[in-house]
């Protein structure tokens, strides 16, 4: 039945459908969160990568890629049609200017990776919630730090202005949604007790409804006011990563870690489309376009895929992890299997960086460290006097980066065993060397 429907759609759909299927490609890392902006044009993707990519949403062009964090990046929005906000797990917010590839401010004082950012009702303040158990509140204009919301006990994973700019609520690992006073920065009521740590929050005053998303799969909508349970939504998948909600307030989609994407009417809380996104791995990032005909996701593969509603299920699921597990682990040397658990994420071994996190390791072996010309290293590794040898590069491993080049970029990474060091170099002194022809 499902092939027949899937088949009438394709012929009837082509010229006429109001959005076609499209792959935002380039990124060299999973896409952490999605943003599309007021006037529906443009489309922010945040990525594990480290950067930020700006794209045309009508033809999946981009436009520039936002560089200036220094891990992934998890969270995007926008702020106006000129300014966007992102959070990463460097724990920073960056305000860019988009068009000028720009950072307006960098806000530091998270002591936790940023999960979340979302500006006022009236673009003056953002939030950004964290990790370290705080929302931080800041100025747009000034990039200063307005205030510090304190009183979650586990990490805060979203956040949602409400009440015209009055009030926040905000959805934490403690399993609690908690609204806050902003002029005071005091906590008001605890909205929801659901016990599991909730991931993610959609609010609609209009219509006076608060839907979330929990670890455990719970997928809940209240009445905003009373508290009153509105539907339970909830079904055998978890956990809940990702929750959208389209302009019109209509219908909110789902994404969970089993890469489904579940739609929902708001009129009545059933389930209008449910389909397999992934082959597998998360759904981390919804986002509706403005139109609300499609919805556009980020999970495990580096790319965003946008899924015209109307026909989702018959269209290719969002690419497996390419290029970097072919060949079954037991095939493998050690010192590849290091390489591809370890490194081949932000990595690669040819001569392009493939828009990885980490620059290109072909010629690696006695290069000076932070020699690239078209990567952005840290100062740290750009000053430093280390030359790659087998010896610096074990010294690295053995301590981890944050001891032997700090302030570096890397992330904190300790290899053990001296045996999988020396498996790891050697296999890394091969395929590096050939791959430049050096
Ligand atoms: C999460 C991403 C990430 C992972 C995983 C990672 N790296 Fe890196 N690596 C980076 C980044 C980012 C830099 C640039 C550091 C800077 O500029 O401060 C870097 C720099 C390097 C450098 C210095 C290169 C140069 O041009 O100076 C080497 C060598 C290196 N990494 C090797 C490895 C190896 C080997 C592994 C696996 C054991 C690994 N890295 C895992 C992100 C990563």
């Amino acid at each position: 039945m499902w092939r027949m429907g899937s088949i009438l759609w394709l012929l009837s759909s082509c010229p006429a459908a109001a959005e076609d299927y499209r792959v935002f490609e380039g990124h060299g890392g999973p896409v952490m969160a999605v943003a599309v902006s007021g006037d529906g044009s443009q489309l922010l993707t945040a990525s594990f990568d480290y950067s930020v990519g700006v794209w045309q949403l009508a033809d999946a062009t981009r436009s520039v890629w936002l560089e200036g964090h220094r891990a992934a990046a998890n969270a995007v929005t926008f702020l106006s049609d000129r300014l966007a906000a992102s959070g990463g797990d460097d724990f920073a917010v960056i305000i860019w200017h988009v068009s000028e590839r720009t950072v307006v401010h960098r806000l530091e004082g998270h002591q936790g990776k940023v999960t979340a950012v979302q500006a006022s009702p009236d673009g003056e303040m953002l939030a950004s919630a964290s990790w370290d158990g705080t929302v931080r509140l800041w100025g747009v204009g000034s990039g200063a730090e307005v205030g510090v919301l304190v009183g979650h006990d586990g990490g805060v994973n979203d956040v949602v202005w409400t009440n015209e700019g009055r009030t926040i609520l905000t959805a934490s690992s403690d399993g609690t949604i908690v609204e806050w006073d902003v002029r005071s920065f005091r906590p008001i009521r605890t909205v929801v007790r659901h016990g599991f740590g909730v991931n993610r929050l959609e609010v609609d005053e209009t219509r006076g409804w608060l839907a979330y998303g929990a670890v455990d799969g719970g997928t809940r909508v209240l009445d905003l006011r009373s508290g009153i349970e509105l539907a339970d939504i909830t079904l055998d998948r978890r956990p809940i990563l990702a929750l959208a909600k389209d302009r019109e307030g209509r219908q909110i989609a789902v994404g969970d870690g089993e890469g489904y994407i579940m739609v929902v009417s708001t009129e009545n809380w059933k389930i209008i489309r449910d389909f397999q996104a992934t082959v597998n791995g998360p759904i981390w990032a919804l986002a509706f376009t403005g139109s609300g005909d499609a919805v556009i996701a980020g999970g495990i593969s580096d790319e965003a895929v946008l899924w015209p509603l109307d026909g989702a299920d018959g269209l290719p699921k969002m690419a497996e992890l390419k290029r970097r597990f072919h060949t079954s682990p037991d095939e493998l040397s050690n010192g590849e299997r290091q390489f591809l658990r370890k490194c081949s994420v932000c990595h690669t071994l040819g001569a392009s960086g493939d828009r990885r996190a980490g620059p290109a390791l072909a010629g690696l072996f006695g290069r000076k460290a932070g020699s690239l010309k078209d990567y952005s290293y840290s100062e740290a590794i750009h000053e430093s006097d280390i030359v790659w040898t087998e010896q610096t590069i074990d010294r690295l491993f053995e301590l981890g980066a944050d001891h032997y080049t700090p302030g570096s970029k890397m992330p904190m990474q300790r290899i053990v065993s001296a045996k999988d060091r020396a498996d790891l170099i050697a296999f890394l002194k091969r395929e590096t060397a050939t791959a430049e022809g050096e």
